[in-house]
C-alpha cells in the first residue's frame, strides 16, 4: 500500500451534504474477489461466461481479480483510512450455495463473517447486496431468471446470509441494477448468461421483481431494519422532437425505468407496456399476488447513476417494421452533450443526476429515502513518477456529482447517503480490466493497492462535511 501524498486538495469547492449524510465506497464480488474455486465456491454465470471465447475484451475473467478474498484485511485498512461510515460489498451467492440451492458451504458464510466483523472493528457499517450479477451456473442451468424457481430459490439464499450475518449488517440491497440482470442479460446477451431473447427477458425482469420481493420478507422476519434494491435508473432524452423519436423515448422510459419503478412504487405494471413490448409480452409468467409480494414497503431505494441516455426511433428488422417495440430503439450513451466523456464513452453531465433525483421524487410521492448506491468514473489513470496517481478528471467527476445530489437535496429530495464507485480498480464486466473506476489502483500484476488523489480528496471531502455538520 502506498503512502504517496496528495496535493493539497482545493476544499473551498467540497459541496455541502447535510448532517448524519452517509459517505461510502461500493464493490461487487465476482468484479474483487478472485478465489474462484476456493472453499468450496461453485460456478456463476459470470465465470461460465467469461471463460467462453470472444465474451469479454482480452479474455479477462475474475478468476483473481483483485484477489479480496485473500487481502480483504488490507482493503479493509483503506476503508478505515479513508473514513467512510460505510461500504457496500455483494455475497457471492455460489459461495453460499455452490449449486444454487440446499445447505449453507460454511466457508463461504465464514468469509462474510470475518470480513464484517473487520468492517466493525475499523468502524465501517457494512451495507450487503445479496445479488450482484453472480447467479449459480447450476440455477442458470435450470433456467436462470427465466423461470419462477429461481425466486424461490432467492428467498432460501437470502435466508442462510441473514441468519448469519443479520446481527451485525444494517442495511440490505436485494439486487444490483435488475436492468443490467434481465436486459443485458438475457436480450442483449452482452453480460452473463448471454442470452438474446424478448419473452425470455420480460420473464427475467418480473421473476428478479419477484426475488427482490421474497427477499424483503424474509429479511423483515429476520428483524432487519434498513431494507431497499438498487435500481439504475435513467434520465432519458429523445434525439429529437420528431413524433418518432419522441416514441421511442416513451418506450425507453417503460424499458428502463417504469417495468420497475411501477410495480415497487405503484402497485402496478407499467400503464404503457403493451406499447413497447407488442407481441413479446405474453405475462404468462405472472401470478395473482405477486405485485403485492413486489411492492412489500421499503426503507429505502438505492440509485446508481453514472450517465444520462440519448433514445431515438430505430426500426430493428423486418419483423418489426409495422408495429415499433423496445426492439427499435437506437440507444446512444456518447452524444449529443459535446461535454467530456469518460473512458466508457459516457457523457458526463451532472445536472442529468439532479433532474433524475427531481423527478422521480415527484412522480412517486410515497418514494423512500434515496441512497446514491453507486456513481463514479473511469479514466485512463497514469502513476506519476513519483508514484501518485493524479486523477484529477475523477476527482471533478465525484465533485461535480456530490454538488448536484446536493442540489437535489436542496430541491427537496429525500437523499440520505452516497456510495463512491468504486474502492478499488476491479473486473468491469464485459469490459474487462482495461476501465478503471477504482479511487484506489490496483496493479494486477503485484495486487499492490495505491489510493489516487481522488482516495485522498473523498476522505478530506468526508472530514470537512463532518466539521461542519
Ligand atoms: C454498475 C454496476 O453495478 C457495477 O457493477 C459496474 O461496475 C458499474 N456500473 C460501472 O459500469
Amino acid at each position: 500500500m502506498s503512502s504517496t501524498s496528495p496535493h493539497a486538495p482545493d476544499t473551498a469547492r467540497f459541496p455541502v451534504l447535510p448532517p448524519g449524510f452517509v459517505f461510502g465506497t461500493a464493490t461487487a464480488s465476482y468484479q474483487i474477489e478472485g478465489a474462484h474455486d476456493e472453499d468450496g465456491r461453485g460456478p456463476s454465470i459470470w465465470d461460465t461466461f467469461s471463460h467462453a471465447p470472444g465474451r469479454t475484451a482480452g479474455g479477462a475473467t475474475g478468476d483473481i481479480a483483485c484477489d479480496h478474498y485473500h487481502r480483504y484485511r488490507e482493503d479493509v485498512e483503506l476503508l478505515r483510512r479513508l473514513g467512510v461510515d460505510s461500504y457496500r460489498f455483494s455475497v457471492a451467492w455460489p459461495r453460499i450455495q455452490p449449486r444454487g440451492t440446499g445447505p449453507a458451504n460454511t466457508k463461504g458464510l465464514d468469509f462474510y463473517d470475518r470480513l464484517t466483523d473487520a468492517l466493525l472493528e475499523a468502524g465501517v457499517s457494512p451495507a450487503v447486496t445479496l445479488y450482484h450479477w453472480d447467479l449459480p451456473q447450476a440455477l442458470e442451468d435450470r433456467g436462470g431468471w427465466r423461470v419462477r424457481e429461481t425466486a424461490e430459490a432467492f428467498a432460501e439464499y437470502t435466508r442462510l446470509v441473514v441468519e448469519r450475518l443479520g446481527d451485525r449488517v444494517g442495511r440490505w440491497i436485494t439486487l444490483n441494477e435488475p436492468f443490467c440482470s434481465a436486459f443485458v442479460g438475457y436480450a442483449e446477451g452482452r453480460h452473463a448468461p448471454g442470452a438474446r431473447e424478448g419473452t425470455g427477458a420480460l420473464a427475467a425482469a418480473h421473476h428478479l421483481l419477484l426475488a427482490h420481493g421474497n427477499a424483503v420478507r424474509v429479511l423483515r422476519e429476520a428483524g432487519a431494519s434498513q431494507i431497499g434494491i438498487t435500481l439504475n435508473l435513467d434520465r432519458i432524452h429523445a434525439a429529437s422532437s420528431s413524433p418518432a423519436d419522441l416514441a421511442a423515448l416513451r418506450r425507453a422510459e417503460t424499458l428502463h425505468n417504469e417495468v420497475w419503478t411501477e410495480p415497487l412504487f405503484n402497485g402496478r405494471y407499467p400503464t404503457g407496456e403493451s406499447e413497447t413490448w407488442g407481441e413479446l409480452a405474453d405475462g404468462s409468467y405472472r401470478r395473482d399476488g405477486d405485485l403485492d409480494t413486489i411492492g412489500t414497503p421499503l426503507d429505502f431505494v438505492g440509485l446508481n447513476f453514472y450517465r444520462p441516455l440519448t433514445v431515438s426511433d430505430a426500426p430493428h428488422a423486418e419483423a418489426h417494421a409495422s408495429r415499433r417495440t423496445a426492439m427499435d430503439i437506437r440507444v446512444a450513451e456518447s452524444d449529443p452533450y459535446g461535454t467530456r466523456h469518460t473512458t466508457m464513452g459516457w457523457p458526463v453531465v451532472p445536472a442529468a443526476f439532479t433532474e433524475l433525483l427531481v423527478d422521480l421524487s415527484a412522480r412517486y410521492p410515497n418514494l423512500p429515502p434515496v441512497y446514491i448506491t453507486e456513481n463514479g468514473s473511469a479514466e485512463a489513470d497514469t502513476v506519476s513518477p513519483d508514484g501518485a496517481v493524479r486523477d484529477t478528471d475523477r476527482v471533478a467527476y465525484l465533485r461535480d456529482h456530490l454538488a448536484a445530489v446536493s442540489a437535489a437535496i436542496d430541491a427537496g429530495v429525500d437523499v440520505r447517503g452516497y456510495y463512491c464507485w468504486s474502492l478499488l480498480d476491479n473486473f468491469e464486466w464485459a469490459r474487462g480490466y482495461g476501465q478503471r473506476f477504482g479511487i484506489v489502483r490496483v496493479d494486477y500484476e503485484t495486487q499492490e493497492r495505491t489510493p489516487k488523489d481522488s482516495y485522498h480528496w473523498f476522505r478530506e471531502l468526508i472530514t470537512v462535511n463532518r466539521a461542519s455538520a
